[in-house]
């Protein structure tokens, strides 16, 4: 067997992020800008391609896999990698298999993603206001979620919500966002908005500190932190009232690198070791170099061993740009 993969600070990579496209049917304010321009799909890695590289990281120690975007049900095809890749849960190697999804195709897709082992999955959702949700995602139709939300739950997935809390959009609306969710079994992740990417906007004006949120929503309910822990960076609290329970995302207000377990993919084989760092190391060459994995192997120890301490995410003055020209949509995340 091969060596678990460790960076220098001791923490051991568990959680591998794969984006299987950066495209998407939605265009959130905060992720991309309205006009993207896509990589052309010959740059794409294939299905087989991506499971080979998937695989070569369980093999090395990943328990939990996650499949994002740009919107990864949009990736042709995709259901042929979950069904693939299922076969590292048959065989206990792989823990979780799951994605990150805007639940726009879920409605489709929810058996399916079930019958290849999904069990629980977070979909993204900042409003239950419908001309909110249109303007929010430039043109995503919000019953269309919720009918895939609902196909999900049908098909037995725990669905958790993730909402980017963003100043004056959708600040008014977080707890009955929050009341909706717990009262449908549905835990939800708060989210800071990050700087990745330009979008047209001014994440300064966007963004809305989660211990701002916190505050306020104490004021209301009664939050007990919690244990509860999912492999991500979310802190959780449950709350007395409505029976749930809530995490938070800050990557601004408090770094959660400590505790890193994860790196990123993107659809073309670029391994990104941190979310808020350039570093890269590119994977596509080794895995495409010969059928065996030994290059790729060595390409991994190498960049794994150059896994940064952390991030250093600030949202900057209005007029500078975003502290990381890529869009969140290329590492997913
Ligand atoms: P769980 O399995 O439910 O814990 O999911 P998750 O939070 O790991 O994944 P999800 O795709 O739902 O991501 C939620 C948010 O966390 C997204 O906005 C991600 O960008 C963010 N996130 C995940 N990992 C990192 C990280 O290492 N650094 C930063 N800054 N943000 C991250
Ligand atoms: N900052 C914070 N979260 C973001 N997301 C997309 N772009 C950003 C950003 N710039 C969120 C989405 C999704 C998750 C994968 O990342 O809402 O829930
Ligand atoms: Fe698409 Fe998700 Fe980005 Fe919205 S946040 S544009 S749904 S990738």
């Amino acid at each position: 067997p091969r060596a678990p993969l460790m960076d220098t600070f001791g923490r051991a990579v568990s959680y591998l992020r794969v984006s299987v496209t950066d495209r998407c049917d939605f265009r959130c304010v905060y992720c991309m800008a309205e006009h993207m321009t896509f990589l052309p799909k010959p740059e794409l890695l294939t299905l087989e391609e991506l499971d080979r590289l998937c695989s070569a990281f369980v093999a090395r120690g990943v328990k939990k896999l996650r499949l994002t975007g740009g919107e990864p049900l949009v990736r042709r095809d995709v259901m042929t990698l979950f069904r693939s890749l299922s076969r590292h849960l048959d065989s206990g190697a792989l823990e979780e298999l799951t994605l990150t999804t805007n639940g726009s195709q879920l409605a489709r897709f929810a058996k399916e993603l079930a019958a290849c082992g999904v069990k629980r999955i977070n979909v993204s959702l900042d409003t239950l206001d419908p001309q909110r949700f249109r303007a929010l995602t430039r043109w995503g139709d919000l019953p269309k979620v919720l009918a895939g939300i609902d196909a999900a739950q049908d098909a037995g997935i725990h669905v958790k919500l993730n909402a980017v809390a963003l100043a004056g959009e959708n600040e008014d609306e977080i707890p009955s966002l929050i009341e909706w969710a717990h009262g449908r079994d549905m835990d939800v992740s708060l989210i800071e908005v990050m700087p990745l990417g330009e979008t047209g906007a001014e994440r300064i004006d966007q963004y809305l500190p989660l211990t701002t949120v916190r505050e306020r929503l104490a004021q209301r309910w009664t939050l007990e932190d919690i244990a509860f822990r999912t492999g991500g960076p979310a802190r959780y609290v449950s709350i007395k009232e409505t029976g749930g329970r809530l995490g938070f995302i800050t990557p601004l207000t408090h770094n959660f690198c400590e505790g890193c377990n994860r790196v990123r993919v993107t659809c073309t084989g670029t391994l990104y070791m941190c979310l808020g760092q350039d570093d890269a190391a590119d994977l596509r060459s080794p895995l495409r170099a010969s059928e065996s994995d030994d290059k790729l192997h060595a390409a991994l120890d190498d960049a794994i061993f150059r896994k940064p301490k952390g991030h250093d995410f600030v949202i900057d003055r209005p007029g500078r740009p975003p502290a990381l020209r890529r869009h969140m949509s290329v590492t997913g995340g």
